[in-house]
């Protein structure tokens, strides 16, 4: 990414601070960190949540296998196109919120999914958004699947534990500002 495309998309981060929960897009060690858990060889149906300018995106699209199905939830129009852009066909961008994840694999046929990765902000969002996110988390994902989101606090730590068999807490320094991260095992 150039230093020119990463302006932008801190302005656009800026602009829609209230849904974005951040001014700049996740470093190479957080993403990292976030996608470890996954079994790239395995999995076929990946969902990712608030992708923004497609960062995680792109390293997910890298590792996974040619048969697998990348489904990107966004609800913030303008990083549509951008995500269109990146011109996958394993790649489906849905302007549509976390919580309609039934909705879209009805229509595209699929039962359920192998792993989750989130970078939704989920302090920022109403808490009964933010359960209906969960629910249709959990609900969609395969046993044994995982839900990866990454934070800046431990905000919804408490609420993620009863859901899932087990959460295990990872924690980086090097991204702005320093994250959380979490993997849940259903
Ligand atoms: C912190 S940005 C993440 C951008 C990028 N994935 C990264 O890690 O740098 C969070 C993104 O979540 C999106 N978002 C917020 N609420 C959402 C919701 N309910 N459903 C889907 N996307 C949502 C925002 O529009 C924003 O693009």
């Amino acid at each position: 990414m150039n230093a020119r495309l990463k302006f932008s998309d801190s302005l656009n981060l800026i602009k829609s601070f209230r849904t974005s929960g951040t001014i700049t897009p996740s470093s190479r060690v957080l993403i990292k960190a976030l996608l470890a858990p996954i079994d790239f060889g395995k999995a076929r149906c990946i969902i990712e949540l608030g992708p923004g300018n497609g960062c995680v995106t792109r390293a997910i699209l890298g590792r996974m296998h040619a048969d697998c199905v990348l489904i990107c939830f966004e609800v913030n129009g303008d990083f549509i196109s951008q995500l269109n852009s990146l011109g996958d066909s394993r790649l489906r961008v849905v302007n549509a919120c976390a919580s309609s994840i039934r909705t879209i694999l009805d229509e595209l046929e699929i039962a359920d999914v192998d792993h989750i990765v989130s970078s939704l902000p989920l302090a920022l969002i109403d808490d009964d958004i933010v359960q209906n996110i969960l629910r249709s988390v959990s609900s969609n994902l395969r046993e044994g699947g995982r839900f990866l989101q990454y934070q800046y606090s431990l905000n919804n730590y408490a609420e993620l534990k009863p859901i899932f068999k087990a959460v295990k807490l990872d924690f980086t320094f090097r991204n702005m500002p320093p994250a959380f991260v979490y993997e849940c095992i259903k």
